[in-house]
């Protein structure tokens, strides 16, 4: 899919494209709309569909219209975006990929788009561009069947002095577009393909020559690093857990901002096996690797001022002889001791040795994202990740970049009687304080291996990271959650590091 932008002289009207495609916001007429003069070259054609009511600009209703010559499109279509007082960025971008969706199926080869006017250029720009590939990805790599669409151009209609905004727009969409679906096509790889050593492969292909840098550690140097607790879960596979480091060097100095992504590549729960109905989706454990990476291969396209350095743990959760048993007690690299209650919790195990590796490689403050509870479905439904962390200016800004990036996130609290829950007889702490609290009790896990100094925000991603129902705008399956919110981050980051107080 390529977008470009088209700017007077030559007019909506002019371009010479399959569909024109013109927003319509709920129940307002033709003479409110920004494309009021083009339905006098239509001779009032689309103000008789309205008058019928033959749409009413309901979100993602397309209503088709044949131009008969009348303007160099072959047809317009009205594209219902809801209401406009509650049309924003995220409706944008839900808008533009229900079109794609739409558009691809009934032989559109290229479109051309009037923007809605509501949201500023640049911003309205970036949602076509971003929606638009979201809506276009669908998880088929491995069907024989795959669905060939012939749409391969959007044209993007503004004013001559909106070009700069748009093009800029554009671009900014196009590869946060790209890198989610980067993180959704890792996210569907079954188990059998994706294995610690391939996700590995994926990141180091990730790596530029100046920008970012991808290092791999194996089993033996974890081993000489102390991380019991990471190799504590990869004992029971075949397959060697790999620790990924990546570095984005945007800024020749300057704090490191830390993102850590769970990468749990298959978790058939260990020897405390999972029940055999969902567990084939736990291939999806490695959904906050995958926005890891997918957030790295953003920056190095955008090169926002600013240093990254993300640590991804990489293993798979199996049973077998070697597997370690409920009750064992494992060493972490931070020194403290694990009793291991249940294999099951092994998130918290392996982000427990890389929030101490990242603190160790200079990162004062991080960002972990990890599909780490089933809890979080209880407590949230599939609407929001649930975001928890200390000091309460770090979780806020946190908050603020996936508010910018549509991305819904709910802070729970870390209050001091949780970590009761996991208060262990005979070690430091314990990996499961069963059924209570889940989500807080896996967070209060991690926070003993974050230091007091260290500013840190954990966001469970468990109920966001693949969606079994396919909606207008997306397919089912991986959704690519965090990719957006961490380059937010990363960018206000850039525009305004922060404070020693976070
Ligand atoms: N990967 C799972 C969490 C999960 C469950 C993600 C369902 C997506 C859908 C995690 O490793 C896990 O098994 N967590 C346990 C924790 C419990 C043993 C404290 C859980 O949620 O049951
Ligand atoms: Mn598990
Ligand atoms: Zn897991």
């Amino acid at each position: 899919m390529t977008f470009e932008l088209r700017s007077a002289p030559q007019a909506p009207a002019d371009l010479d494209v399959d569909t024109l495609v013109l927003p319509l916001f709920e129940d307002e007429p033709v003479a409110q709309q920004p494309w009021a003069d083009l339905d006098t070259r239509l001779d009032g054609l689309l103000g008789r569909v309205l008058e019928w009511g033959e749409t009413r600009g309901k979100a993602f209703d397309l209503h088709f219209a044949h131009t008969s010559g009348r303007l160099a499109a072959r047809r317009v279509a009205l594209l219902g975006l809801g209401k406009r007082a509650e049309f924003d960025s995220e409706p944008g971008r839900r808008a533009a990929g229900a079109l794609v969706r739409k558009l691809r199926n009934g032989g559109t080869r290229s479109a051309g788009l009037v923007l809605p006017g509501k949201l500023a250029a640049r911003q309205a720009a970036q949602c076509v561009a971003e929606g638009a590939l979201l809506g276009l990805f669908d998880a088929d790599q491995y069907r024989g069947t795959r669905e060939e669409t012939r749409f391969e151009r959007v044209l993007v209609a503004c004013t001559p002095e909106q070009q700069a905004e748009v093009e800029a727009g554009l671009a900014q969409g196009c590869v946060l577009g790209e890198a989610a679906n980067f993180a959704r096509l890792l996210v569907n790889e079954p188990g059998n393909i994706l294995t610690p050593r391939q996700l590995a492969d994926r990141a180091r292909a990730l790596a530029t020559d100046d920008l970012l840098t991808v290092e791999v550690l194996g089993p033996q140097e974890l081993a000489a690093l102390g991380m019991g607790a990471l190799l504590s879960v990869a004992r029971g596979s075949e397959e060697p857990a790999q620790l990924i480091v990546l570095r984005y060097h945007g800024a020749e100095s300057g704090p490191y901002l830390g993102f850590v992504g769970k990468g749990i590549t298959f978790d058939t729960g260990g020897i405390s096996i999972k029940p055999a109905e969902r567990m084939h989706l736990m291939k999806d454990d490695m959904s906050g690797a995958a926005a890891v990476l997918g957030a790295c291969k953003a920056l190095s396209k955008l090169r926002p001022a600013c240093r990254v350095l993300s640590v991804i743990p990489a293993c798979e959760n199996m049973p077998s002889g070697r597997a370690a048993r409920p009750g064992d007690v494992v060493r972490a690299m931070s020194g403290k001791t694990i009793e291991i209650i249940n294999t099951d919790a092994e998130g918290r195990l392996v982000l427990a040795d890389a929030l101490t590796y990242a603190q160790r490689l200079g990162a004062a403050h991080l960002v972990d994202l990890a599909t780490l509870t089933g809890g979080v479905v209880v407590t949230l439904g599939n609407e929001a990740s649930a975001v928890l962390g200390r000091p309460q200016s770090w979780v806020e800004r946190v908050k603020q970049a996936a508010e910018e990036a549509g991305e819904r996130l709910w802070q729970l609290p870390l209050w001091r009687e949780y970590r009761e829950l996991i208060k262990s007889d005979i070690a430091d702490i314990k990996n499961s304080g069963g059924r209570p609290a889940q989500t807080i009790t896996g967070a209060m896990f991690l926070a003993d291996f974050v230091e007091e100094k260290t500013a840190w925000a954990h966001l469970d991603i468990a109920a966001m990271a693949w969606d079994e129902k396919s909606r207008p705008y997306r397919a089912a399956g991986p959704t690519g959650v965090g990719v957006h919110t961490l380059v937010a981050l990363a960018q206000r980051w850039a525009e305004e590091p922060p404070t020693a107080a976070g």
